[in-house]
């Protein structure tokens, strides 16, 4: 069972001083991190970082999760691919808001070059506090994995 505590964190080199700071910044705000890495600015490939992560938030093993890249998109694309994972691309606070308000998301996927550091880490603690309003939005979510053939 996943510990409410424990954040996720995984990010390509784009990313990577994105997770650094907000890192720091979740350890002193009382979570513990488990960072999937990547570990420098050196390039690598971002589904290498982002795989591992989803996995675990896929089996329940971690409740929440920030992923990052350069434009938030690879690292959403690659955790989106888990079925019990709703990655959510954001922006700013308001798409913060929603993502958990109306998405349920499990995983915030951020642009680490193209927002500010400051503003990445408002979006965080709404990501992590905001509940989830479920009725119809519950209804819609459950549909999210029902493609068609
Ligand atoms: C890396 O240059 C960049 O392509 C990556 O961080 C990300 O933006 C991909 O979606």
């Amino acid at each position: 069972m996943a510990d409410n505590k424990v954040i996720g964190m995984a990010s390509d080199h784009g990313g990577f001083a994105m997770k650094e700071y907000i890192k720091q910044k979740l350890k002193e705000a009382g979570y513990e991190v488990k960072d999937f890495g990547t570990h420098s600015e050196k390039s690598v490939d971002y589904p290498d970082y982002i795989h591992p992560l989803a996995s675990e938030v896929n089996k329940g093993l971690l409740k929440r999760a920030i992923i990052m890249c350069g434009s938030g998109n690879g690292a959403q694309m690659t955790a989106n691919k888990y079925p019990n994972v709703r990655a959510a691309l954001c922006w700013d606070e308001e798409q913060a808001r929603l993502a958990r308000q109306h998405n349920d998301a499990n995983i915030m996927s951020l642009p680490g070059r193209f927002i500010a550091f400051d503003l990445a880490w408002k979006m965080v603690q709404l990501f992590l506090n905001t509940p989830f309003e479920g009725g119809r939005h519950l209804r819609r979510i459950k549909k999210i994995p029902k493609i068609l053939s």
